[in-house]
């Protein structure tokens, strides 16, 4: 049956540094099949799309395409292009101050040169973005758009190639219910034409809607392929972890009755009806709602990023004017942003100087303790189970999950009292996450005058890791829950009924 055969790859072989990351993998693709590709962070899901891509040159490995091989060595970005491969990597390649049309239109720019046709730049978005029925404006300038916006924006250029191959880095993970109903359609119909997709998510509960066939690597190795239909969930991520996951319980609330954060009538630029609540100290507060509920909004009025235009701010009872994220700094603040490539790492600096970065305040001194820096540095890596190849490797060459450690490291070890986490799970493996929610756990546990604002539209993390819930819609709290008194279904039902009252 080698005629359903669209792509195959045999053999492939990538180490950077000498530190093997693909073991020899085989893969292939059949046409109008969705293929999905899992496996922990750093596992080098990623490393073999770029390959495919041409973005990586394989140290060894052959590929063919419709029956044609194609030469790797010779491989690049452009020639993938050429015979059909388009791919949204899983961090934005976008051009932030060029409008979405102009994003849309790079591919021709760069083809083509010569003078800007406007009319066809236009014509060519409108067709784009119709094809996956989405609805943003072409001539808002990228920076603009909200994350969720400039991933269906990346998918909108991908699908406007007319590839055979399209690959999809994590394409879901910062999308809402609504947008990633829509991917799902736009890729039904991409895989009625025989095109053939790679699809790379954490997302394990929509595998099995989108995926025909999956394989999971491990460590650089091929583990496993099997059809979609009829996998076990539980079996697929003892397969990606090479393990039994742990089972979580249900953890006491570590709160006391005093407040450590409370703010009074809040609006924003962008909020503007009155927000109150409160932090406890040692608590763990969840926001939870839709993508679009303002929670991020919230967030960022709350660390100083939007303009604050009424209500009061009180840390320990005592008000404080955050207008600026360093005056937040500065009281005890952090805030892991949504949104962790622009706002969250200075990519070629390395892990180290990333993390240390955030301590510079704390590890004050004549002389900056470079010993101390080291020390905590080691600490928080291997707390977090950094996969790298040093802490002076440049943060631009970890994998995705893995960047996010670091982000997440870099606020723990700075040992600040508030943190602000904003979807802190976005991209971080199964494994990992029960990590990352035990950390959070210990930074409360450590000091009485800590707490956590745990930002997440995935409701079942909410459960399981706050104490308290609110829900956001309409950017206006709508309920205040108890996980242990509350289920899945009721917090959506809040999300979506105060929804249609706004309406
Ligand atoms: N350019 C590079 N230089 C050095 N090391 C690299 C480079 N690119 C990737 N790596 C390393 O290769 C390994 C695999 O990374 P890869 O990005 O493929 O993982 P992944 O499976 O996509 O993980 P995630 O789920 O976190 O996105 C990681 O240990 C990473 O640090
Ligand atoms: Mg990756």
């Amino acid at each position: 049956m080698t005629e359903q055969i669209l792509l195959r790859m045999e053999g492939i072989t990538k180490a950077f540094f000498g530190v093997p990351v693909l073991k020899g993998i085989d893969f292939d693709l059949h046409y109008g099949e969705v293929h999905v590709l899992l496996g922990e962070n750093g596992a080098g899901k990623s490393t073999l799309m770029k390959i495919l891509s041409g973005a990586y040159t394989a140290d060894a490995g052959t590929l063919a395409l419709d029956g044609q091989a194609v030469d790797l060595q010779g491989f690049n970005p452009r020639a993938a292009e050429d015979i059909g491969i388009a791919t949204v990597y899983q961090h934005f390649h976008l051009i932030p101050h060029l409008s979405v049309a102009e994003n849309l239109a790079m591919p021709m720019f760069t083809r083509e040169g010569g003078a800007v046709r406007w009319k066809e730049v236009y014509a060519h978005a409108d067709e784009a973005l119709a094809r996956i029925h989405y609805d943003i404006d072409p001539k808002t300038q990228v920076r603009h758009l909200p994350v969720s916006q400039k991933q269906m924006l990346e998918i909108a250029i991908a699908l406007s190639k007319n590839a055979k191959v399209l690959i999809l880095d994590e394409p879901t993970a910062s999308l809402s219910r609504n947008e990633t109903e829509i991917l799902f359609e736009a890729i039904a119909e991409i895989k009625s034409r025989g095109i053939g997709i790679i699809y790379i998510s954490h997302k394990l509960e929509e595998l099995k809607q989108v995926g025909d066939r999956i394989t999971i690597l491990r460590d650089g190795e091929k583990i496993a392929t099997l059809p979609s239909d009829g996998a076990e969930v539980d079996e697929i991520v003892r397969l990606m972890i090479g393990k039994e996951l742990a089972q979580s319980q249900g953890v006491e609330s570590l709160a006391i009755d005093q407040n450590l954060f409370r703010v009074e009538g809040l609006q924003s630029e962008q909020i503007a009806s009155p927000i109150s609540f409160s932090l406890r100290k040692k608590e763990i507060l969840g926001i939870t709602g839709l993508v679009g509920s303002g929670k991020t909004e919230l967030a960022q009025a709350i660390f100083g990023v939007d303009k604050l235009t009424g209500g009061a701010t009180f840390l320990d009872e005592r008000e404080v004017r955050i207008d600026s994220p360093q005056k937040a700094v500065a009281l005890g603040l952090g805030f892991l942003p949504e949104d962790r490539d622009a706002d969250g790492l200075c990519l070629n600096l390395s892990v180290k100087d990333n993390i240390s970065l955030a301590l510079m305040s704390k590890l004050r001194g004549f002389f900056f303790d470079t010993a101390a820096e080291k020390r905590t540095v080691l600490e928080s890596i291997r707390s977090m189970d950094v996969k790298t190849t040093g802490m002076s490797q440049q943060v631009q060459y970890l994998s995705g999950g893995n960047k996010q450690k670091v982000v997440f490291g870099k606020w723990l070890s700075a040992k600040c009292n508030l943190l602000i986490l904003d979807e802190p799970t976005i991209g971080i493996d199964v494994g990992a996450r029960k990590d990352i929610y035990d950390l959070i756990r210990d930074f409360v546990a450590e000091n009485d005058e800590r707490g956590v604002i745990f930002i997440s539209s995935d409701m079942t993390e909410v459960l399981d890791v706050t104490d308290r819930i609110l829900v956001m819609a309409g950017r206006r709290i709508v309920a205040e829950l108890d996980p242990k008194q509350t289920t899945k279904q009721r917090i959506l039902r809040y999300s979506l009924q105060a929804n249609k009252a706004a309406e």
